[in-house]
């Protein structure tokens, strides 16, 4: 692999540069630990094992080790949930011989005991602004329960569906995803290090995860340098540059060296070109796994790899504890690397001011106070209302489906999951042992009950399972349609089919529910569909039956309260899709932001010799971006401030959005642009800016958009950054396939 760009740290090892020891009172203060600490005590801190709170990952000997506690061998601790455990735990450390206190992590990725949205859900609000305050209250809720350290945001760019963990991201796009990351990077840490209303951050999985072949979990990655650069790297470096703490690596190889033991990713990249202070943490045993990988011949030779190459914690393997000694007195692995590792953990605890007091996160009082909060619980509902996106909104005798006709008498709502509670949580919520899912996540059906208020009649039935063949309680279903005035049905995946090993090769609706949704069509009835899921689902025969289609994703605690005002028009859906929605997984991957081919792709598949399927158009069901509201916006007069610029100034593009229609709504405004001619193939489009913009009906705007060397840069054939003299496309619009106003401008030399 060709090395990054220069480093700015020890050039051998890309350690912390050397004004890093002893030139301030807290590096001086890491200086004085470390010099007192004997080999295993070091080692001990790089040890992080599984409390058995909660299960992430298989269970290993290591896991809950109060020996190990006792005696300095671990350093933080995953899954430890709550006050009182965190400060059991930490009690125990404190019996060690230099007190040195524990940091307790944990996965959470949407909300603690509050859960908000699944993040892929969260990114389809376009909303920087309501991302970041999500990530803050689930912040200062799990910092309330003890927990110092998150390990989100996950950062990878995901184009295949297929891919369980897409729900954990933020999609397809670099940019998008970069300036999510670095909101979620923002909200999680808060305003400064050791406020105990914030978590450490990680940013994972470094890198390319996301391109994990076929779509299946655990698998490899094998793609260009230029493609990692350009596509996978930006949300690191954003999340990097917004300060996160730490990073995790990942399960996968790329390009043939796992993650875990990769050099150039690690050592190269992240702590030499981005010149990353903070602590690489291993993924889920993933040091030892690379004797699985068969780069490592066992967990002594991976030990090796793994803190050589910029690993400083092993979390689940015991691949440190075991073989670092041995290593380290044979010269394989230097006590330099080791203590640069040491030194990056004891930081973050001296930051954390664990060191004046280690209980000083695991609070009972402010955990009691502030879990489920209402503020919490209204930042939940406001989130998950700006996350739902309106697909599709018929008319039916002349006036839209959506919203909901408050005159209506009878509505059925029907399906597997109107009346689910701990589903609508999604993948990755935290379960705490002591909360009833059923009291604490609004269902669809309590939701709606609760906004109709017994103004209108409200029937169920429940229609099939999600999965399953049973079809016997589809008659009840299509009875209950038949009485009603309008049919809504609340289908989709269960929480279980997306997460951490929930690839699925078929991502259609499960079961028998699109047959559910045939009968109730034959009603004649207006259906509209809500579909719940944790991925783009293929939904072309579901679209073709509903008069109106709300992808509702997974929404968290207020699921339901957030469905109501939705359908009943208390909010507007603005919100817009992070992925493409393929209409059959052959076509996957299809993302919009493919580069240029010299038979570019047609929609149709009549046109002979040209690329793509002829069997399946190439253009997704529903493209990047795309989204619909109860109001109409105009786009007019786009100008861009001057015809031309260097790469050291900023263009200005301007135009006119008006809201046209009958009510105050939100507009997604994307601006893409095409690089004409590169020296190597540029995308045929690709965002570099969007505002989520409100306006009351008939309210005009100008909005602006900056452009700058960095909206035009892309990595040529050499991996430089180069923004490349010559023509550019301006593209606004309201989706990547809904381009309303065009314009171009030159780069000079
Ligand atoms: C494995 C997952 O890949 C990672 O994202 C998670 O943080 C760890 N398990 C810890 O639970």
């Amino acid at each position: 692999m060709k090395p990054a760009a220069e480093s700015n740290s020890d050039p051998a090892t890309n350690t912390l540069p050397d004004d890093a020891a002893g030139s301030s009172p807290l590096l001086a203060r890491i200086e004085a630990l470390l010099s007192q600490m004997t080999l295993e005590e070091k080692i001990g801190q790089l040890t992080q094992v599984s409390g058995n709170q909660a299960q992430t990952g298989p269970l290993s000997l290591a896991s809950a080790d109060r020996d190990g506690l006792r005696s300095g061998r671990v350093g933080s601790m995953l899954n430890v949930l709550g006050a009182h455990y965190t400060r059991a735990h930490q009690e125990e450390a404190m019996q060690s011989r230099l007190k040195i206190p524990l940091l307790f992590a944990h996965d959470v990725i949407h909300g603690y005991l509050t859960t908000f949205p699944v993040p892929l859900a969260e990114a389809a609000s376009f909303d920087l602004q309501a991302i970041e305050k999500s990530a803050r209250v689930a912040a200062t809720e799990a910092a309330a329960a003890g927990i110092h350290w998150t390990f989100a945001p996950m950062v990878d760019v995901t184009r295949d569906p297929r891919w369980g963990r897409v729900t954990e991201g933020a999609g397809e796009d670099p940019y998008l995803a970069a300036q999510i990351a670095a909101a979620r990077v923002k909200g999680l840490q808060g305003r400064q290090r050791g406020d105990t209303d914030a978590v450490l951050a990680t940013a994972k999985h470094f890198a390319g995860y996301g391109a994990t072949v076929g779509g299946r979990e655990y698998d490899s990655v094998d793609m260009s340098l230029r493609q990692l650069w350009e596509t996978h790297l930006p949300p690191f470096k954003a999340a990097r540059d917004a300060g996160a703490a730490t990073f995790m690596n990942a399960f996968n190889d790329l390009n043939g060296v796992p993650a875990t033991g990769n050099r150039y990713l690690l050592r190269d990249i992240l702590k030499g070109a981005w010149g990353f202070e903070g602590v690489v943490v291993s993924d889920w045993a993933s040091i030892g796994e690379m004797v699985s990988h068969g780069h490592a011949a066992d967990t002594r030779q991976a030990a090796e790899l793994a803190l050589n190459a910029g690993t400083d914690i092993d979390m689940e393997s015991s691949a440190y504890r075991k073989h670092l000694p041995a290593l380290v007195a044979e010269g394989r692995v230097s006590l330099a690397l080791v203590d640069d590792a040491v030194r990056r953990v004891l930081r973050l605890k001296f930051e954390l001011g664990l060191f004046e007091d280690p209980y000083r996160f695991s609070d009972p009082a402010r955990e009691k106070a502030l879990l489920g909060h209402a503020s919490h619980r209204h930042a939940a509902r406001e989130m998950a209302a700006r996350s739902i996106v309106l697909l599709k909104n018929g008319t039916r005798a002349g006036r839209p489906v959506l919203p909901l006709d408050p005159a209506l008498k009878t509505i059925a709502y029907i399906g597997p999951l109107v009346k689910a509670h701990k589903d609508h949580h999604g993948a990755w919520a935290v379960t705490l042992p002591e909360v009833d899912c059923e009291k604490f996540i609004v269902s669809p059906w309590d939701g709606l009950r609760q906004r109709l208020n017994g103004h209108t009649q409200l029937l169920y039935a429940q229609g099939c399972d999600v999965e399953g063949s049973r079809r016997d309680g589809i008659a009840e279903a299509v009875a209950a349609a038949s009485a009603a005035n309008l049919v809504i049905a609340c289908v989709g995946e269960s929480a279980a089919m997306s997460g951490e090993a929930r690839s699925r090769s078929r991502i259609g609706l499960p079961g028998v529910q699109d047959d559910l949704l045939q009968a109730l069509q034959t009603t004649g009835k207006p259906l509209v569909v809500l579909v719940n899921a944790g991925r783009p689902l293929i939904i072309n025969s579901v679209a073709a039956c509903a008069d109106a289609l709300l992808y509702t994703w997974w929404l968290g605690s207020e699921a339901g309260h957030a469905m109501a005002d939705v359908l009943s028009g208390d909010h507007n859906p603005a919100a817009r899709l992070p992925m493409s929605f393929p209409r059959h997984e052959g076509q996957i991957p299809v993302y919009y932001n493919h580069f240029s081919t010299g038979r570019p792709r047609q929609a149709s598949v009549e046109v002979p010799w040209a690329g793509g399927y002829i069997d399946v158009e190439t253009t997704p069901a529903y493209a990047f971006g795309h989204g619909l509201s109860y109001t109409q916006f105009a786009y007019a007069d786009l100008q861009l401030d001057r015809p031309r610029m260097h790469a050291d100034e900023s263009l200005t593009v301007t135009l006119q959005l008006t809201n046209t229609g009958p009510v105050a709504g939100d507009e997604v405004v994307q601006l893409y642009l095409r690089d004409r001619v590169g020296s190597v193939v540029r995308p045929v489009m690709e965002l570099k800016g969007f505002q989520r913009v409100h306006l009351q009906p008939g309210e005009s705007r100008e909005l602006r958009f900056a452009i700058t060397r960095e909206s035009l840069a892309f990595y040529n054939d050499s991996l430089q950054c180069v923004a490349e003299p010559g023509w550019f496309d301006v593209m606004v619009g309201a989706s990547s396939a809904d381009i309303r106003l065009r314009g171009s401008f030159e780069l000079m030399d």
